[in-house]
């Protein structure tokens, strides 16, 4: 067992390490977790031989980790209170990974929560969701229809990112559940869009944004049934122009329903 300051101090290294990669332009392979159980003595080649590659953190136990996200996510009073749980968590490889945790903007007042799939670099290094080139686009994409920060409250459902931007896999997916859960909670919005299909996912359970965008999903937020559109990634969009006729009209179903 290695001891919490040293832990720690692992954990820093690695994470200035991976940085300094990131800065370089180089995606990181993600290192698997280490065994929990200690296997039987596994004899080394050879005594002297280099390791091949950099130690892995100590991974938490992935049961475990839900359990205390849960726990601790239930029991936050206030969205202070929930982005300091989330700051103070281990959430294993992707806070190993990441430089910042990454909240959310706009204005938590708001009856709009448009909930994204996780940080990319910009969002990394700003500790802002939606704030690279897809976040550009998404707020010119609201902006078409009126909206912008005074009226949106813009967060993802995980809220690190992913090493290597890949998408966060479902096991990570299911782990940060509870915070966008009780954030959901917290906000209590009146709709809810969801970017991309990894949100989709996470938030409804349901594969294939190419076929559910455009139609209305509901959301149990709290006992209390809420509607939900789900649209395109903006960074799809900028790779599939070709698409974004049909994200104007999904836009245009969320501003005939705020309308109506
Ligand atoms: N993509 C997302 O889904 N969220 C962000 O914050 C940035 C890019």
């Amino acid at each position: 067992m290695t001891a919490p300051n040293a832990e720690q101090a692992l954990k820093s290294a690695l994470q200035a390490s991976h940085a300094w990669w990131d800065d370089m332009g180089v995606d990181i392979p993600v290192v698997p977790p280490a065994p929990r159980t200690p296997k039987k003595a596994h004899k080394p080649i050879a005594k002297s031989a280099p390791p091949r590659t950099a130690p892995a953190a100590p991974q938490p136990d992935a049961a475990k980790q839900l359990e205390k996200a849960a726990e601790q996510a239930k029991a936050a009073p206030t969205l202070e209170a929930l982005k300091t749980i989330i700051e103070g968590f281990d959430a294993g490889v992707l806070s190993d990974h990441a430089r910042n945790i990454v909240f959310a903007r706009g204005n938590p007042d708001a009856d709009i929560m448009i909930i994204g799939e996780a940080p990319g670099r910009s969002e990394d290094e700003s500790g802002k969701p939606f704030v690279g080139p897809a976040g550009q686009l998404l707020d010119k994409m609201f902006a078409a229809i009126d909206l912008d920060e005074t009226s949106l409250y813009i967060t993802n459902v995980c809220n690190w990112r992913p090493p290597g931007n890949r998408n966060p896999t479902e096991d990570e997916l299911t782990m940060c559940a509870p915070f966008i859960t009780r954030h959901m909670e917290l906000i209590a919005p009146k709709l809810i869009i969801i970017v991309g299909g990894v949100s989709l996912l996470a938030l409804t359970g349901k594969t294939g944004i190419m076929k559910t965008r455009g139609n209305w999903q509901e959301l149990d937020i709290n006992g209390e049934t809420v509607p939900a559109m789900p649209l395109y990634h903006p960074a799809f969009l900028l790779r599939r122009p070709e698409l974004k006729k049909d994200a104007w009209r999904d836009l245009l179903a969320i501003k005939a329903r705020l309308d109506g």
